[in-house]
């Protein structure tokens, strides 16, 4: 049932404040401002790796985990598509912990991902949405996504709500480890709570997205840029567009467009570019001004006002002002609204994308 939504997707994309709001009070303790996860049978404060391993969508929610482990917990995380993993065979380290991503729990690369690192000793456990399949079965301990059923192919919903479950781990991590102290804990789980609200005030009037819709159904290619944590969210908002629009579009870590990309610029090409005001924002607006000037179409999803970016702009996506740790959360949403409303514009099957399914059972 689609309530009093045009599409699958859009009622999904509609349902995040709440979703996330179940998958956060899972793990949160809200009144203590306090990570409260399940024993997942490991001492994290030992831990020398996580490996994290995924497919699609799913895997850019895992990329976005390595930046947050990383950063709050300060341990090592490797990271690969299951596709590769499963074949490549990398040694792991003897008790380490391996994180699976899926929405469906049925994917067979991560499957087979997963039941090589549980033959090299590693602790499983897995964050799905399914919480009856396969991977959730094979697992040692399930973070469940409480997103409900996903209809939609393209996936929106579950990965958001992969994202709260990753950012509270990366959280239980760095204070099983001392990274974080109590007061940073608080303030980081209290962003998180904040995260449903914003969402929903940026749902309220999607007009800026029926509008750059347009512009970019004219469009062959569009370059979708982001850096740091936010690098992963323009490898997905170019796979939503792909996916759902047919649109060629190709997501680049900011910092690499002078090392090959660039050359692709002139008129004809919008340049999206992911930049909130972080500790990256001058890098971010300065790889800007090099597409503007040769004659990029700049889309600008931003806190930061239009007159900071130092060029003309094509679209402006006024973004609200969060704190930095949820800004992936949050600019996942302008990511899905892009890609929706310009595939609604041209037509396509929204919900059904041609050549696609909603869950990839064969290698
Ligand atoms: O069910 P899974 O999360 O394991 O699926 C992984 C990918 O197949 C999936 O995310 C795919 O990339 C989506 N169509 C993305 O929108």
């Amino acid at each position: 049932d689609k309530g009093n939504h045009r599409h699958f997707m859009a009622k999904e994309i509609h349902e995040q404040p709440e979703v996330i709001s179940h998958t956060l009070a899972n793990l949160i303790d809200m009144a203590a401002g306090r990570v409260n996860f399940p024993d997942l049978g490991v001492d994290l404060s030992k831990l020398s790796r996580v490996t994290i391993s995924a497919c699609g969508t799913a895997y850019y929610a895992g990329l976005i985990g390595k930046y947050w482990i990383e950063r709050y917990a300060r341990v090592p995380v490797e990271i690969d598509v299951a596709s590769e993993f499963r074949y490549r065979e990398p040694p792991l380290p003897e008790g380490g912990l391996a994180v699976f991503v899926s929405q469906s729990g049925e994917t067979a690369d991560t499957l087979a991902t997963l039941r090589y690192c549980k033959s090299q000793g590693q602790r499983i456990a897995s964050i799905v949405n399914v919480r009856t399949s396969t991977i959730a079965r094979e697992s040692d301990a399930v973070l469940p996504t409480l997103a409900g059923p996903e209809v939609g192919v393209a996936s929106t919903k579950a990965f958001t709500c992969q994202l709260a479950v990753l950012a509270a781990l990366a959280i239980a991590l760095g204070r099983a480890r001392g990274a974080i102290s109590a007061e940073l804990e608080q303030e980081l789980v209290g962003a998180l709570m904040e995260v449903p609200r914003h969402i929903s005030s940026m749902l309220s009037d999607e007009s800026v997205y029926e509008a750059l819709a347009h512009d970019l159904s004219r469009a062959r290619d569009v370059l979708y840029l982001g850096r740091g944590v936010n690098f992963p969210l323009a490898l997905e908002g170019a796979l939503k567009l792909k996916e759902i629009s047919y649109i060629h579009a190709e997501g680049y870590a900011a910092g690499e467009l002078k090392h090959g990309p660039i050359a692709l610029i002139d008129e004809s090409v919008p340049v999206i570019v992911v930049a909130p005001k972080d500790e990256l924002f001058d890098k971010t607006v300065s790889n800007v001004q090099e597409v503007a000037a040769r004659g990029g179409q700049i889309v600008f999803v931003s806190n930061g006002e239009s007159d900071e970016v130092g060029c003309d702009v094509v679209a402006h996506i006024t973004i609200p002002d969060v704190h930095p740790f949820t800004n992936p959360l949050i600019y996942a949403v302008p990511a899905q609204l892009i890609a929706y409303h310009t595939a609604v514009f041209m037509g396509t099957d929204v919900d059904q994308p041609r050549n696609l399914a909603k869950s990839v059972t064969v290698e």
